[in-house]
């Protein structure tokens, strides 16, 4: 049995590193794993500029060593100019632009509200090599939330690719088979991130002995079959799925209330999580290209140079990480991060 796993160090192709008290709390976690991460910009108020962003790595750098290198996106509005886009894009302030609709998740309220009103954003996109991250949920209040990923990709994201048949999209946190499906039989320039919690957890856990605010999170999780595809995917080892850990951060009170914040805090233990799916998969073997080249070679970015260990050893999670419910909290996991 293998006791020790080498690989060419990760990055986090999707995290919410939050700002201010929060940013300074929850950034160091992913720094010591990954080198680098794709920053989400759902902020209040959003990251919709150039400037806006350019400081808001200015903030993250400040809280993390000197190694990590955040790595920006555009949060796209029914107002996003293209010709900001493209300059943020060109100063290398952004790798990628985020499409929210409207509603769908935190923070999304400044989101699209129609996808006809970014066409002249995704044209120049698609044009300049910019990366569209999709949040892929409908907002219609008459579809049920555990099919809005898959009727998104019906109503929205089919459509879409056949409009913009060069535009490069990731498919954030898929959670369903329809999406694995989808990613699976598209084309090159069609990419997915994969959550450890969506490995992790099916819909049964929101219900466990009682309402588990700390295991909801959008999209939200879906039947054991779903589970599974979503598990396949990852460890299978196709080009087009790889590693975005999706941590979203809220304060506890907020996840622990009558109307509970959608986000699990899942940084603290990222690899160890994915690991031990992988393990349990006997893929081992197929854990680097999913955590540290799929995507790096999607985005069109060098692979990082050096290495991170992992031992196989019990990993007590505890309870409370910096103030915050971690995902796993007070559950043993099979791996450690050495070092
Ligand atoms: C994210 C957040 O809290 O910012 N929440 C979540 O459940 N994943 C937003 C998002 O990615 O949907
Ligand atoms: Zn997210």
């Amino acid at each position: 049995m293998v006791s020790t796993i080498t690989i060419r160090r990760p990055d986090d192709w999707h995290v919410h590193l939050r700002d201010g008290a929060m940013l300074a709390a929850v950034a160091p976690f992913t720094a010591r794993q990954f080198a680098r991460a794709i920053v989400m910009p759902n902020l209040d108020p959003p990251v919709t500029t150039v400037t806006a962003a350019q400081q808001y790595r200015t903030r993250i750098l400040e809280t993390t060593a000197d190694s990590f290198q955040p790595l920006m996106t555009a949060y796209l509005t029914d107002a996003t100019d293209p010709d900001e886009l493209e300059r943020g894009h060109s100063e290398e302030v952004w790798v990628a632009a985020k499409l929210y609709p409207a509603g769908a998740t935190t923070n999304s309220a400044s989101g699209v509200t129609d996808i006809t009103r970014i066409r002249p954003c995704l044209e120049r996109m698609q044009r300049i090599g910019m990366v569209l991250c999709v949040h892929g949920e409908v907002t219609d209040a008459a579809v049920d939330i555990f099919d809005r990923e898959a009727v998104f990709i019906e109503r929205i994201l089919a459509p879409l690719l056949a409009d913009f048949p060069e535009l490069k999209v990731v498919f954030e946190h898929v959670t369903t088979r329809q999406a694995v499906d989808f990613v699976t039989d598209g084309p090159a320039n069609l990419a997915a991130t994969i959550t450890p919690h969506h490995l992790h957890l099916n819909r049964n856990a929101l219900f466990a002995g009682g309402l588990r605010p700390h295991a909801y999170c959008l999209p939200v999780a879906k039947r054991e079959e779903h589970r599974l595809a979503v598990r396949r995917a990852a460890v299978g080892g196709s080009a087009k799925f790889f590693l975005g850990t999706d941590s979203a951060p809220h304060p506890r009170s907020a996840k622990e209330s009558a109307c509970g914040c959608a986000g699990i805090f899942n940084a603290p233990f990222a690899l160890e999580s994915y690991a031990t799916v992988f393990d349990e998969e006997g893929a081992l073997d197929r854990f680097e290209g999913f955590a540290s080249d799929h995507g790096a070679d999607f985005y069109g970015l060098p692979r990082n140079r050096d290495t991170i260990t992992l031992d196989r050893a019990a990993l007590a999670v505890p309870e409370d990480v910096a103030g915050l419910v971690p995902f796993h909290a007070g559950q043993t996991l099979g791996w450690r991060l050495a070092g």
